[in-house]
């Protein structure tokens, strides 16, 4: 199976396991958007919890609050977002579709690319073992001029993104010939900038009603309540604030799923500090990010780091944590050094002295931000396309299980009375009675035992208790374990603490 494949295979498992739906589907969806099912909020609770736990509980000098989304307007103007929160956008005029350019751009050089990329597994194939992949991409005449075409206009879309030239945008893509998927026409509008915030108005009558914005960050929520958190929280420099919340974008281009959704959550934390040390703690907290992530046990291999070469003007070091999707290498957090930009603006826009006093230094200033944002929705991807597999059996059968990182899954254990009868039910929802304060588990009679273990498998349950006639007399149970498929008899006494070793989300946080 191709990725893409593998990927249209992913969203019809979270549809058809109850991880994810698209939003309002009876009236045929809303783009971009997707409704959380039965086991995509638990997975979701738990990647939270995880996230929470780890700033929260783990530094003594970072606590949460929970801000609202409608904030003060004016916000919005200081933050930046009202002005230059854009996107440019084109429309080809026999479709009438509308994209982003620099999408159009991008993609087209990602074509590029994978003809470079194809030539050189040609290679790989003709040459075997003598094969030289750099000799090769300097001295094969396709990849040289693939290469050429490629750095000419990666080289135009650059100067223009510097820039902010919408009318070479438009060049590039004429000049490129390239055309609207739809109507395959190279008819396009002129380039033109999009804000990406969604509007609202507040207020009981039209003459009273003031726009207000969805948040299209939960960061600014955090920036105005610095001195609320400071002050009553007794906090010194260097903390924290961690936020979890959701973030509402237009998006244009939305697509790959929950990858860019129009409503989505972010789990960011902004850390205070003084001027000038911001660089050792954008290194710390990138490395503690990274430790977070793999710590997971997806395979440190399938995280890389993005350092930004082009930075935001307020911005003096960036980076995102790229996963691999099954898309490719793409973001999933951002870490940013962004100086004391947020706070003096806030300042400025507000007119109140956002300052710390800083007794070691005798004096005041506006400190200086490290942020980490990294979107849950974003997480739960990575966890379900790392963990959507189909195994082949030994017995020639073949099984899609979902190797969810056990503390992650959905449902911790599934109780399974073999019969539904002499008396297996009643001794098996006492065991679901003694786990049910401690795990999520699920109870389940109807079928036979082999069909309730693959439903198990295909939304990652690591563990399925079987009661059994044997059980009644000896009070064990099977436990059979999701990745090895392996089964052991375990006293019914001894379930709690055994499946407490591998589940439980502590365990994760004191590797960290
Ligand atoms: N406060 C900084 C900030 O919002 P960002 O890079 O725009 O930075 C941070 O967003 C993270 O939020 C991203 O790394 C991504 O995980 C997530 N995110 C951003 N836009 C998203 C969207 N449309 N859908 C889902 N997740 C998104």
């Amino acid at each position: 199976m191709t990725q893409e494949e593998l990927f249209k295979v992913l969203v019809a498992h979270c549809k058809e396991y109850g991880f994810i739906f698209p939003s309002s589907e009876i009236y045929d969806g809303l783009a971009a958007v997707y409704d959380y099912g039965q086991m995509g909020v638990e997975l979701k609770n738990n990647i939270k919890q995880y996230w929470w736990n780890a700033m929260t509980r783990l530094n003594e000098n970072i606590v949460g609050i929970d801000s609202c989304i409608f904030m003060h307007p004016r916000i919005w103007e200081a933050s930046g977002h009202v002005s230059a929160f854009n996107d440019p956008l084109i429309d080809n005029k026999d479709s009438k579709k509308r994209y982003r350019a620099d999408v159009l751009i991008e993609d087209y050089l990602a074509k590029i690319e994978e003809k470079m990329n194809k030539e050189v597994e040609k290679g790989r194939k003709k040459f075997g073992e003598a094969f030289n992949e750099e000799q090769f991409r300097a001295t094969n005449p396709n990849v040289l001029r693939e290469k050429a075409r490629y750095d000419e206009v990666h080289n135009r879309y650059k100067k223009a993104e510097d820039a902010n030239d919408l009318a070479e945008y438009k060049q590039i893509i004429v000049d490129c010939g390239i055309v609207c998927p739809i109507s395959g026409t190279c008819n396009w509008t002129d380039v033109r900038q999009f804000n990406l915030m969604f509007q609202t108005s507040m207020g009981s009558t039209a003459e009273g009603a003031s726009t207000i914005y969805l948040r299209p960050e939960t960061a600014q929520g955090i920036f105005v309540n610095y001195l609320n958190v400071q002050k009553t929280g007794r906090m010194k420099i260097p903390f924290g604030i961690a936020q979890i919340g959701k973030a509402f974008r237009n998006e244009i281009v939305a697509r790959q799923f929950i990858f860019r959704m129009r409503e989505f959550e972010q789990m960011e934390m902004q850390f205070f500090i003084k001027p000038g040390t911001e660089l050792e703690w954008f290194k710390k907290w990138k490395e503690q990010r990274m430790k977070w992530h793999v710590n997971i046990g997806m395979g440190a291999e399938n995280y890389r780091f993005h350092d930004h070469e082009k930075l935001a003007h307020y911005a003096n070091a960036a980076t995102d944590i790229e996963f691999q999707f099954p898309f490719g290498f793409k973001e999933l957090e951002g870490i940013h050094s962004r100086t004391n930009w947020d706070l003096g603006r806030h300042q400025q826009y507000s007119g109140r002295k956002i300052e710390y006093f800083d007794p070691e230094e005798g004096a005041a200033y506006t400190p200086y931000v490290v942020e980490t944002s990294i979107g849950v929705d974003r997480m739960v991807l990575a966890v379900l396309s790392h963990s959507l597999k189909e195994e082949k059996l030994e017995n020639g059968e073949t099984r899609v299980v979902m190797s969810i990182p056990a503390p992650l899954a959905p449902v911790k254990a599934a109780v399974l009375p073999l019969v539904k009868k002499d008396g297996l039910p009643e001794l098996a929802q006492k065991v679901m009675d003694a786990l049910k304060y401690d795990f999520n588990c699920q109870y389940e009679e109807k079928d036979s035992i082999g069909k309730r273990y693959r439903r198990q498998d295909a939304i990652g349950t690591p563990f399925c208790i079987t009661v059994d006639h044997q059980s009644l007399e000896d009070g064990c149970v099977t436990v059979r374990e999701r990745d090895t498929m392996s089964q052991e008899r375990v006293p019914i006494t001894e379930l709690r603490d055994l499946i407490d070793k591998r589940v439980n989300l502590n365990n994760l946080l004191r590797n960290l």
